[in-house]
C-alpha cells in the first residue's frame, strides 16, 4: 500500500512530474522503424504528455521535432516531406532532418539566412535499433545507450509489436514483474502450450528472492514442483520501465517497455527476439499461441486501450478460466480494468508481492534523487546492458537460483 503522495509520486509522468524528469533521462523506443516510411508521412509521437513529430527523410534518415511549427505552432504531421526535410504547409518554413532551418520563405530573401539561424527549432537525438526508433528527450547531454542484445541482432532476428494501453505506465509495468498472475490468470494458455510454461500452475505461490542492481534488480521467482525439485523464473528490470520476462521455448527472448504516452496511456513495446536465426512467420504464430498477438494485425496497436475492454465472453468462462483470448489481451485488459490510475491506497498485498514492492521502493528512491538533485542510481557509471537477460530453469531444491544458465 502506498500514500497518496507517494502513488502520485510513482504514476504521475505529464509536464514537470519528478517520475516524468527521471524518465526522460533515459532514451526511449518511441516509434517502430518499419512504421517511418522515407519522404513518407509525419506522424505524431506524444510521450509524457507532450506531441512530438517523427518523420524518414527521403535518405533514410530519421528526425523528431517539436509537434507545434515554432513559427506559429501549425502541427507539422501535416507537413510535406521532401529533400531530406519538412516544410511547414502554412508559411513553408523549412526544417532539415538534423533539426536545422532551412529556408523561411515569407523573411525577405535578404535575411533568410540570418533569420533560419534563430529559429528555436527543438529536434531530439535519435538512434535505430531492434527494430526501433529511439530517441532522447530528457535535459542536456544523452545517457548511455542501452545496447541490450536485441539492439544488436540483425533486424530479422528482431519482431517488436506495439500495444496502446488506456491505463497509466506503472499498472502495466507491475503487470510485467509480477510472476504470481502467471499461474492463475495465464493458465489457460499455459495449459495450451508446452509442459515447460505448465510449470508455473503447479505452484501459485512462488517465493521471490530479489538481487538490487545497478539498473534495476535481477528476481527469481521459486516455485516448489512435485518431484521436490525447483522452477525457477529469473527476470530482470531495468529502469525505467524495461522488464525481461523468462520465455519458453528459450531459444526466444521478450523484453518489453512501458512507454508513457500520457499519465492516463500507455504504450508497451514488446520485443521478441532470437540470438541465432530470423524469426519466421511461424514464429509468429507460436507467439500468437502464447501470447495472443496475431500476427496478422496492425503492428503498431496490435491492441487498442478500450476497444476490447468489455472483450470478456462470460459464456465462455464453463470452459475456460478468464473468458478472454490470449495472454497479452488478458493482461491488458485486467490492467484497464484497475482503473486510469490506481489507487494504491486501497490495496491490500500479500507474499507474491514483494517484487512488486521493490519496484516501487527502486522508483521512488530515483525520483527522489531528483527532485533532490541527485543523479539517479546507476546513472553514474557504465552498464553492462548487453548481460542482461531473462531465463527459467528446473534445478535441483537446494542450489542458488543464480547459478541458472542464461
Ligand atoms: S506556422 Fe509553420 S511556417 Fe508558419
Ligand atoms: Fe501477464
Amino acid at each position: 500500500m502506498l500514500t497518496k503522495e507517494q502513488n502520485e509520486l510513482l504514476t504521475r509522468v505529464n509536464d514537470d512530474a519528478p517520475m516524468g524528469k527521471y524518465m526522460k533521462m533515459f532514451w526511449i523506443p518511441a516509434v517502430r522503424s518499419g512504421r517511418l516510411e522515407r519522404g513518407g508521412d509525419p506522424i505524431r509521437v506524444r510521450l509524457f504528455g507532450k506531441n512530438y513529430v517523427a518523420f524518414r527523410a527521403d535518405n533514410g534518415e530519421v528526425g523528431i521535432f517539436n509537434e507545434g511549427c515554432p513559427h506559429r505552432g501549425v502541427s507539422l504531421t501535416t507537413a510535406r516531406n521532401e529533400d531530406n526535410a519538412l516544410t511547414c504547409l502554412y508559411h513553408g518554413w523549412k526544417f532539415d532532418v538534423s533539426g536545422k532551418t532551412v529556408d523561411a520563405p515569407t523573411e525577405p530573401p535578404e535575411r533568410v539566412a540570418h533569420f533560419c539561424k534563430k529559429v528555436p527549432l527543438k529536434s531530439y537525438p535519435v538512434r535505430e535499433a531492434g527494430g526501433m526508433v529511439w530517441t532522447y528527450v530528457g535535459e542536456g547531454e544523452p545517457t548511455q545507450f542501452p545496447e541490450f542484445e536485441f539492439n544488436t541482432l540483425p533486424e530479422d532476428h528482431v519482431f517488436v509489436r506495439i500495444a496502446l494501453i488506456n491505463a497509466n505506465w506503472l499498472q502495466v509495468l507491475e503487470g510485467t514483474v509480477d510472476s504470481a498472475h502467471v499461474s492463475i490468470l495465464h493458465q489457460e494458455s499455459s495449459k495450451k502450450v508446452s509442459a515447460e510454461v505448465n510449470k508455473t500452475l503447479y505452484d501459485p505461490s512462488p517465493r521471490y528472492e530479489v538481487d538490487e542492481q545497478d539498473y534495476g534488480y535481477r528476481a527469481g521467482a521459486l516455485r516448489k514442483m512435485p518431484d521436490g525439485s525447483q522452477y525457477v523464473r529469473i527476470s530482470e528490470f531495468v529502469q525505467p520501465a524495461w522488464s525481461f520476462i523468462p520465455k519458453n521455448p528459450k531459444e526466444h527472448h521478450v523484453a518489453a517497455f512501458c512507454v508513457p504516452i500520457d499519465d492516463e496511456n500507455t504504450a508497451q513495446v514488446f520485443i521478441f527476439y532470437n540470438f541465432n536465426r530470423p524469426l519466421t512467420f511461424e514464429d509468429a504464430a507460436v507467439l500468437q499461441a502464447q501470447f495472443g498477438v496475431d500476427p496478422t494485425a496492425p503492428a503498431d496497436n496490435f491492441y487498442e486501450g478500450g476497444s476490447l475492454k468489455w472483450a470478456q465472453k462470460r459464456e465462455m468462462l464453463k470452459n475456460h478460466f478468464t473468458g478472454m483470448y490470449g495472454v497479452l489481451v488478458e493482461d491488458y485488459i485486467i490492467v484497464e480494468s484497475m482503473g486510469l490510475i490506481q489507487d494504491r491506497t486501497q490495496e491490500y498485498l500479500g507474499s507474491s508481492d514483494s517484487f512488486i514492492t521493490r519496484v516501487r521502493r527502486f522508483l521512488l528512491n530515483q525520483v527522489k534523487a531528483v527532485q533532490e538533485g541527485r543523479v539517479p542510481k546507476g546513472l553514474d557509471k557504465e552498464i553492462d546492458y548487453p548481460g542482461i537477460r531473462s531465463t527459467n530453469a528446473v534445478m535441483p531444491a537446494d542450489t542458488d537460483w543464480r547459478l541458472a544458465p542464461k
